[in-house]
């Protein structure tokens, strides 16, 4: 039986009709207001009836940047839209009539990877996605670890440095600060500030103004030494909080997602090295391996399909 999967994401909303083995049969696509809460539940009512039309749907699974509840109902809180003890579920059932489970959105991409995709060889997956926040997925056992009240594997939301940065959270010095995609263009517009390393990267600050994602990403594809430079401070914070996290969790293998993840090896080579520098029992510990998602942008709809499918038959 088929069953919808809605990501919500910090820029747009993705929807899809997906079947049992994870393939997607129909999709949807549309940009957001940032931060626009009331007019995500609507972009959401409106695209979850669209993609029912003429289709036999046995769930609808929302995907949210936020910390969940376990009941997956209440959204308790989201660092990058103003969604607080939102009764999420409990409003899009009550306007479309069929049942919808709400999950992490990382939650529901690290799923999609573990069941067909980067992490289906493994019983232990560990997920980062690396957008504008930085999420987290963890697989144990083969199981979704979601935690004593629902909102467990924030992992973007460890610390990584005391009295770091302020975050979205409410605390201070999260991974999210120093390992995602926002951070990626802080570094890349501070390397361009300082000049030297990446003429291209100075050049376009001084032409554009901040740099943005795209401007960002095309001068890596380019191998720009600024850009890159800036991935490679990502990338070295990244590596340590897997190395904290191999002690905690044991992964057999670590997943990239997210819209940074495309720069591929150049985000994980430094991953790997700074994993090796800082790996509690290090020489001692069975390297894990580190990959790119599979499924890309797809892991949040098929993943959140999936789950919504699994916790209508528990019912
Ligand atoms: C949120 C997570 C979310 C991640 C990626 C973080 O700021 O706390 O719930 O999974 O961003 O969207
Ligand atoms: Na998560
Ligand atoms: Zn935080």
């Amino acid at each position: 039986m088929h069953a919808i999967g809605i990501d919500i994401g910090g820029t747009k909303i993705a929807g899809a009709v997906v079947t049992e083995d994870g393939r997607i049969v129909a999709e949807d696509r549309v940009a957001t207001e940032a931060g626009d809460s009331e007019a995500i539940i609507e972009a959401v009512v409106s695209m979850v009836t669209k993609l029912s039309i003429g289709q036999t749907i046995v769930a609808a699974g929302v995907a949210a940047p936020g910390f969940i509840d376990s009941a997956q109902s209440t959204v308790y809180y989201t660092p990058n839209i103003s969604w607080r003890n939102e009764p999420l579920r409990d409003r899009l059932t009550r306007r479309l009539g069929i049942d919808v489970t709400i999950d992490n959105d990382a939650n529901a991409a690290g799923w999609a990877e573990y069941r067909f995709g980067a992490g289906r060889t493994v019983k232990d997956m560990t997920m980062l996605t690396i957008g504008t926040g930085v999420g987290g997925a963890i697989v144990s056992e083969g199981r979704l670890f979601r935690g004593g009240f629902g909102a467990g594997a924030e992992l973007g939301h460890m610390r990584l440095i005391p009295e770091g940065l302020p975050c979205g959270c409410g605390a201070r010095g999260c991974i999210e600060q120093y390992g995602s995609g926002r951070a990626l263009l802080r570094l890349a517009n501070e390397i361009a500030d300082v000049g030297g390393i990446g003429l291209a990267l100075a050049d376009a600050r001084r032409e554009h103004g901040a740099l943005d994602g795209r401007i960002v990403g095309e001068l890596i594809a380019a191998g720009d030494p600024g850009a890159v430079h800036a991935l490679e401070q990502l990338g070295h914070w990244l590596g340590q909080a897997c190395a904290s996290l191999s002690a905690i969790l044991d992964p057999e293998v670590f997943v990239f997602g997210g819209g940074v993840a495309v720069a591929g090896d150049l985000l994980l080579d430094p991953v790997r090295e700074a994993y090796r520098q800082h790996l509690p029992a290090r020489g001692y510990h069975p390297e894990p391996d580190f990959v790119i998602a599979e499924l890309v942008n797809d892991a949040g709809v098929v993943g959140a399909a999936d789950l919504a499918r699994i916790h209508a038959r528990a019912m």
